[in-house]
């Protein structure tokens, strides 16, 4: 199985992403770690321990930056609540936060570990993963791949042309996109095609176990509040498509082009600027998803939280 650092916010649809790389037997989930997002630092962080908690994850958890870069923080109570991830009761935790910080358990994680073993997965701000790149660069070539949820090359969220990972910390997203390790960014463009209609909930509900149970509740509070602020009818789950993508690359289709963000614009902050325009250089090492199989990917959603019933 492929070898999955998951760093997160969760955050609803980063919870699932979490089941989805716990539960599938293509990769197996060695580490998660926590960055300020959707909520402050403790919140996504106790959020984190209790998805584990609830789906048996016996993995390190580690917390790591309370903060962008730069910038000052932004959360998201109004898509995700004040607690991060309201409405499931979520379990006590009873395993504690590892004691590294996220940063350098990223480092230890694919420095322990054979070269191209180790695929980074960010659903979240890049605060983490930037800084982990900065303070032992020699993880940049041996990270097999980053597949990073977040941007969008042609539509944003919080702003007209800025999605909220990329906006949150900018400077982060900069040093993740011109590292020379080879990037996927599974953006707004991709997963806004990964909606979960009332037909998937029907099918979540038939599976009736405690995970698919908790994934209901994750999802009827996340669909009131992407209907009542985003104005979208079915609400899109962001995160797992990235982890999806890892699974099974057959799940979406990519194209490389070169990959930067806007830091300075006066309208623009945060957008991801894809050149889509062809001839892009042979060392270009960034691509962009762009159609999801979303038959495909609901199954392999379906399937892990299947596998997660003890
Ligand atoms: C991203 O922002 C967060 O609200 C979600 O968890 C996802 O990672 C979508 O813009
Ligand atoms: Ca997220």
């Amino acid at each position: 199985p492929r070898r999955v650092l998951l760093d997160c916010d969760p955050g609803h649809d980063d919870a699932i992403a979490m089941l989805l790389a716990h539960g599938s037997p293509a990769v197996e989930l060695v580490a998660v770690t926590t960055v300020a997002g959707n909520q402050t630092l403790e919140k996504v962080t106790r959020n984190a321990l209790a998805v584990a908690e609830l789906a048996g994850i016996d993995v390190p958890v580690a917390a790591g930056c309370d903060r962008p870069l730069v910038r000052p923080r932004i959360v998201a109570p109004d898509i995700h609540g004040g607690s991060g991830m309201d409405g499931p009761v979520l379990p006590a935790p009873r395993r504690a936060v590892d004691r590294r910080h996220a940063v350098d358990l990223i480092v230890d994680t694919v420095m322990g570990a054979e070269p191209g073993e180790i695929t980074l997965v960010p659903t979240g701000p890049l605060t983490n993963v930037a800084m982990a790149a900065r303070k032992e660069p020699r993880i940049v070539p041996r990270v097999r791949e980053v597949v990073m949820m977040g941007g969008g090359y042609h539509v944003g969220n919080r702003t007209p042309v800025a999605e909220f990972n990329v906006l949150a910390d900018p400077e982060a997203a900069h040093v993740v996109l011109n590292e020379p390790w080879p990037v996927t960014m599974v953006g707004l463009d991709l997963t806004h095609q990964a909606v979960a209609t009332p037909d998937v909930r029907e099918r979540l509900a038939a599976l009736g176990t405690a995970a698919s149970r908790f994934v209901g509740e994750l999802l009827g509070f996340y669909g009131a509040t992407y209907r009542s602020a985003q104005g979208f009818l079915y609400p899109p789950v962001h995160d797992p498509c990235a982890v999806a993508y890892v699974i099974d690359p057959e799940v979406l289709t990519t194209r490389r082009a070169p990959l930067d963000v806007e830091l300075h614009g006066a309208l623009t902050t945060g957008m991801t600027v894809a050149d889509l325009r062809g001839d892009e250089p042979d060392e270009c090492r960034t691509q962009v998803a762009i159609t999801l199989d979303d038959t495909r990917f609901w199954d392999l959603v379906l399937d892990a939280l299947r596998r997660l019933d003890p």
